[in-house]
């Protein structure tokens, strides 16, 4: 039989993926490709080094692996990357995971992205089903987001973003709050996401992978102060909703803007945690900020004909997610450091 047939016949719904601290795990984040066209100071090194092509999984595999998760009860997927619009011909994956969305058993496709490619993928994207987009975001300055990114191009990722618009994309930025570096942004950020009608999420950097010598304690800005700094612009009302994610929402009274917190270091986010990360290579990580990880891609490549062996390592992956990570920067120092990179994992 067809490996495409074979694909389709195996339809019948596992139980669902519940780890030891019974959270549903409905969420995964695949990273397609550890590349990217920029080279952001708080994510890669200038000199970073990629992995060899020959390690990656190809899109057929990672098509293989999504749809089993996406039978083992995943029902929002995020590709993420590096950047994953610059994998060559990544379109055919997205075309791939569409059927999930037209049977139903996939909610979400979406994707993070740095906006470089977006001029060029936008009404692709669309037609693929995918209705969301995040965009990382830090600055609307030429000058500093040519600093931080080293190699981006403000505009282009503004062309990117009005080009999602118009294609019908909702779009999420997301900011990295960097001390020193877009403090004093703050309105003008928040403005601009009113005046387009996007989302606003601002991160709290987090320690990730070698990234030569830059300060990451200096570039801490927790998000306590960030709240802190709207209070000085805004009435900010706290908001109960959660959206399955890792943030927290505040309303800006001025505006009826609703702002994202994401607060992996002043609070922590874990309890709800309802994901999991796919590398490149296959490599299943559990938490964004620990080591375990299970390999995807041995079972995957042994069995070409059958499922079962991939899926039978998920189950045992999930159940080995631990409760949380262990990020910490009080007592002036960083612990809790992640070796790998975040383009690694994917975000
Ligand atoms: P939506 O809720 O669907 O908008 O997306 P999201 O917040 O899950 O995804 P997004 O890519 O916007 O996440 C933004 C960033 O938040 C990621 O790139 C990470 O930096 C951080 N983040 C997301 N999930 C986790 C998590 O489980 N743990 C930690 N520590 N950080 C996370
Ligand atoms: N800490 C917090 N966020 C980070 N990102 C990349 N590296 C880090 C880090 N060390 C963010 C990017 C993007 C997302 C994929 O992860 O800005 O929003
Ligand atoms: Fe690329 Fe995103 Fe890392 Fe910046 S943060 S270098 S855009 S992967």
């Amino acid at each position: 039989m067809p490996l495409a047939a074979t694909r389709f016949t195996y339809v019948a719904m596992t139980a669902p993926l519940i780890d030891p601290f019974q959270r549903a795990i409905t969420y995964l984040r695949v990273s397609v490709t550890d590349r990217c066209d920029f080279r952001c100071v708080y994510c890669m090194s200038e000199s970073m080094t990629f992995l060899p092509k020959k390690e990656l999984l190809t899109l057929e595999e990672l098509d293989r692996m999504c749809s089993t998760f996406v039978r083992m009860g995943v029902e929002k997927l995020r590709i993420t990357g590096g950047e994953p619009l610059v994998r060559r011909d990544i379109m055919t994956f997205f075309n791939g995971m569409t059927r999930h969305l037209d049977s139903g058993a996939l909610k979400e496709l979406t994707l993070t992205t740095n906006g470089s490619q977006l001029e060029r993928f936008a009404d692709q994207l669309y037609a693929a089903g995918v209705r969301r987009v995040n965009v990382s975001l830090d600055t609307l300055d030429d000058q500093k987001f040519a600093d931080i990114t080293r190699w981006g191009r403000l505009p282009q990722v503004l062309r990117g973003i009005d080009a999602a618009q118009r294609a019908g994309l909702r779009i999420k930025i997301n900011a990295v709050a960097l001390k020193g570096f877009n403090e004093e942004e703050l309105p003008r950020i928040t403005e601009w996401c009113a005046e387009r009608g996007m989302d606003l999420t601002w991160i709290e950097v987090m320690p990730m992978g070698d990234i030569g010598n830059e300060n990451r304690l200096g570039q801490f800005w927790s998000l306590k102060d960030v709240r802190a700094e709207y209070e000085n612009h805004y009435r900010v009302t706290d908001l109960s909703e959660r959206t399955g994610g890792p943030a927290r929402y505040v309303r800006l009274e001025e505006t009826g803007q609703k702002i994202g917190f994401i607060t992996p270091l002043s609070h922590n986010f874990c309890e709800s945690c309802n994901r999991v990360r796919l590398t490149c290579t296959g490599e299943l990580y559990m938490c964004l900020g620990q080591e375990d990880m299970a390999d995807l891609r041995k079972p995957l490549r042994d069995h070409p004909g059958s499922e079962e062996p991939l899926e039978q390592a998920i189950r045992a992956a999930i159940g080995l997610k631990p409760k949380g990570h262990d990020f910490d920067y009080s007592r002036q120092q960083v612990d809790g450091r992640m070796s790998r990179h975040m383009s690694h994992t994917g975000g």
